[in-house]
């Protein structure tokens, strides 16, 4: 039996090049030789936008496409969408009642929301308890294995507490699953900052070589570097860390002729954006061919769901026998 690995994105429309270099190539590459469950977070989108649910179908439809254009294929991984799974909630609530509000408090993540959106956007119980939800996502089809960015990793610890302790009150029953971190290095985004949706920093999978080409031309550079012939520092500059993981090939040379002023800021972007342009031409070919037929998403997400929920409701069977609920 192959290992099982989940891992779920909040719907968030069209996907980055964050997501991509993230995890989203671990999950591609994963699906070739484990047995993968991929899922729309849809519930998790709700625990900080409950106000306007407006965008989340599209959002859905948009994102599904978008994992599609880079290389998941539902032949190979279970494409699903969370809500689709009623038993994950339940789930939730039988967990609920052996986790403390200290240790839900305490995570890293919650504490810095609290001061990024302020207590009165996320002072709801679902905010609170969203790696509550999180670990009934992964504990509800037994993976053993998470693909997660480095921010999750405390979400991920506390699914594996929640799992030990659950055993240990009521017996074995879930396995304790492991993070598997992207190698990647993390990539900036055009500000410098993290590449992120809420920032306006970022270089969508779809977008044209004129986009890149924009966006890539407005990044700031090495400050020191006021005139062509200043000699440049690429370890402070955000087009450097992007030609990381984007030009590897020839990362030595750039350093040496950016370090002794042989090439000009405007020629090294160019090479970037043409780099990046090149490297996503594929996926804006399959992303434009599948954008005429949006209705293969919903049959994805039925497919899914119908391989799913059996695993889920024999699962949460499970763990419900374990605590003598509903039996006699
Ligand atoms: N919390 C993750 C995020 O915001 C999404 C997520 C929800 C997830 N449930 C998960 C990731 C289960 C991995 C496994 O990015
Ligand atoms: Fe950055 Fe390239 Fe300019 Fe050097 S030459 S400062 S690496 S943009």
């Amino acid at each position: 039996m192959k290992d099982r690995v989940v891992s779920g994105y909040r719907p968030s429309g069209r996907l980055h090049l964050g997501h991509y270099h993230g995890n989203l190539n671990t999950m591609i590459d994963l699906q070739e030789t484990h047995e993968c469950y991929f899922f729309v977070a849809d519930w998790h989108a709700l625990t900080t936008g409950y106000r306007d649910t407006s965008m989340l179908a599209p959002y859905t439809t948009e994102m599904v496409l978008d994992w599609l254009a880079a290389g998941l294929d539902p032949a190979k991984c279970t494409i699903y969408r969370q809500s689709d799974i009623h038993s994950i909630p339940e789930l939730v609530l039988s967990f609920s009642m052996i986790i403390s509000l200290g240790e839900l408090e305490r995570c890293p993540t919650y504490k810095e929301q609290l001061r990024e959106l302020g207590a009165r956007v996320v002072n709801t119980y679902g905010f609170l308890g969203y790696p509550v939800l999180m670990a009934a996502d992964i504990l509800i089809v037994d993976a053993e294995l998470v693909p997660v960015g480095e921010d999750q990793l405390p979400h991920l610890e506390l699914t594996r507490e929640i799992a030990r302790r659950f055993n240990s009150l009521y017996g074995q029953t879930f396995p304790e699953p492991q993070p598997i971190l992207s190698t990647a290095p993390k990539i900036p985004g055009t500000d410098g900052r993290k590449m992120s949706k809420s920032y306006d920093n970022y270089i969508q999978l779809e977008d044209s070589p004129e986009d890149i080409e924009r966006k890539v031309r407005k990044m700031i550079t090495d400050p020191a570097r006021k005139r062509r012939e200043d000699k440049g520092h690429p370890e402070v500059c955000t087009v450097f860390e992007l030609h990381k993981v984007h030009s590897p090939e020839r990362l030595a040379d750039l350093e040496k002729e950016c370090r002794d002023a042989l090439i000009g800021c405007t020629d090294c972007k160019d090479m970037l954006a043409n780099r990046i342009s090149e490297e996503l031409a594929p996926f804006r070919e399959r992303r434009e061919s599948l954008a005429t037929n949006p209705g293969i998403v919903r049959e994805i997400l039925e497919a899914g769901a119908s391989k799913v929920n059996p695993i889920a409701s024999e699962c949460l069977e499970r763990a419900r026998r374990a605590m003598n609920i509903g039996t006699l």
